[in-house]
């Protein structure tokens, strides 16, 4: 298929594809960040916030990066270059490499915590502590430099050493097999935390919906949470988008993608938040949330020892099928646009995002007092990454789709040529010019006090 790929590396199947995709987006996103930024922003208000996001803006957004990269057959920025010649477009691309090295930065962060409770889960550490006792040792943790950034490191090296595998032989064997068990662990894991004593609270807490705590800065991390969660806003996705055929429906999967990813997001509040209520812990405890409430569930359940060890190593692998999008979003770009070799640019941008990673590592301890309004390295990598130019990329990304592309273009593109009947074009023509960027633009301009 050397002809349809203009000789670059692509996919082989539809199903590797999704596969792909869906582990692209599935990842620390849902299990970790989820969770916490619900509790942060006061439950099933956000919730409901998130979901009509996910549907409105997400599916729309996700479909557009795929339709710019299987046209532009490129990377981020190259297939922005080569639909627009001569125009600033390419902008977005250079936006969407700004936030792979943010992302991949503090990503790394927490995929070596969850490493380390790999090797923990092996010893046992947990067994027979308090959840005061599992909150010490998450604290003694996570603040201390070298373990931290050691586990940082080994992961930051998987990811590359991933991505030098090459596109078809990696990400998809990888991607293929492991993530249904880890849907399975969830399940059973939501079914013990809601048959815990006093579960009932914490589903009160992600399924009841209270606007009274909702403002803008709610609206605005739900937005940047499903732009997160979904690999949008950043050019993941077009990179992904380049190496479909062109025989795969888009739109599809697209919607399928984005379901699976919901779908995992609420079944990990729904293992989360029973659990920080039955164990009398604080729902707003931040990016540690998972790390202090999960080795509590694992105690509770029959085989725990054994589960937790799973589990862990499921979410250290989910870390890593997304992380190498990312990685994949800077190593396109360098080896098609610069000409690198794919090794070259695969270390060179690996350890670059390592280099900036080690901060928000140590801003959990070494460098805790470092803050900038109020948030500290990582804290201001994630928002800047997530809440900003996810949100502003995914922005311009419907522009381009809806406004600069011909119709006609985007049309053969989401029909394959007319070969697929695609019935709501026009309701998604609608929703690309008009819907999407105003939504957008208000909730990221109303939160930054713009309008
Ligand atoms: N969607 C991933 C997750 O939920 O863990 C994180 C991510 C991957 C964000 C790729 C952005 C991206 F381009």
């Amino acid at each position: 298929m050397a002809s349809e790929f203009e000789g670059r590396d692509g996919f082989t199947s539809r199903f590797g594809i999704i596969c792909a995709a869906a582990g692209s987006a599935i990842g620390l996103g849902n299990i970790w960040r989820f969770p916490y930024v619900v509790g942060d922003s006061g439950g099933g208000a956000f919730l409901l916030i998130y979901l009509g996001f996910i549907l409105l803006l997400g599916i729309p957004v996700m479909l557009s990066e795929f339709i710019i990269g299987r046209r532009g057959q490129r990377n981020a920025l190259g297939s922005f270059k080569r639909l627009a010649p001569g125009k600033p477009w390419f902008i977005v691309g250079v936006m969407g490499i700004v936030a792979a090295f943010m992302i991949l930065a503090f990503y790394s962060t927490i995929a070596g915590w969850t490493l380390h409770y790999v090797l923990q889960s092996f010893t046992n550490a947990f067994a027979g502590k308090t959840s005061v006792e599992i909150n010490q040792f998450f604290d003694a943790f996570h603040t201390r430099a070298f373990l931290p950034l050691l586990w940082q490191l080994i992961f930051m090296a998987m990811t590359a050493w991933i991505i030098l595998s090459g596109v078809r032989k990696g990400i998809e064997k990888y991607a293929k097999v492991l993530m249904p068990f880890l849907v399975l662990l969830l399940i059973i894991m939501a079914i013990r935390s809601v048959t815990l004593p006093g579960a009932y609270e914490g589903l009160q807490f992600l399924f009841r919906p209270d606007f009274s705590v909702v403002d803008s800065s709610v609206m605005l991390a739900a937005l940047g949470q499903a732009f997160f969660s979904l690999s949008i806003g950043m050019g993941a996705l077009i990179t992904y988008g380049s190496y479909i055929r062109k025989q795969n429906n888009l739109g599809n999967i697209s919607v399928e993608v984005s379901l699976a990813d919901t779908l995992i997001a609420i079944l990990a509040g729904v293992a989360i938040f029973p659990a920080v209520f039955a164990f009398g812990l604080d729902p707003a405890e931040g990016p540690g949330l998972i790390f202090t409430v999960l080795p509590n569930i694992f105690q509770q359940m029959p085989g725990g020892y054994f589960f937790s060890i799973i589990f862990f190593i499921l979410l250290a692998i989910a870390a890593l099928t997304s992380s190498i999008s990312i990685l994949e979003v800077v190593v396109a770009y360098l080896t098609e646009e610069l000409k690198l070799t794919r090794r070259k640019a695969t270390i060179m941008a690996a350890a670059a995002a390592a280099f900036v990673g080690v901060f928000c590592t140590l801003s959990f301890g070494a460098l805790k007092d470092v803050t900038i309004s109020g948030l500290d390295i990582f804290g201001l990598l994630d928002f800047t990454a997530s809440n900003l130019l996810l949100p502003l990329g995914g922005l311009l990304i419907v522009c381009f789709v809806g406004w600069y592309m011909k119709q006609a273009d985007v049309k053969d593109e989401v029909t394959n040529s007319g070969v697929l009947k695609v019935r709501l074009f026009n309701a998604l023509m609608f929703i690309l010019r008009f819907i999407a960027p105003v939504a957008i633009a208000i909730v990221l301009f109303d939160s930054l006090g713009i309008i």
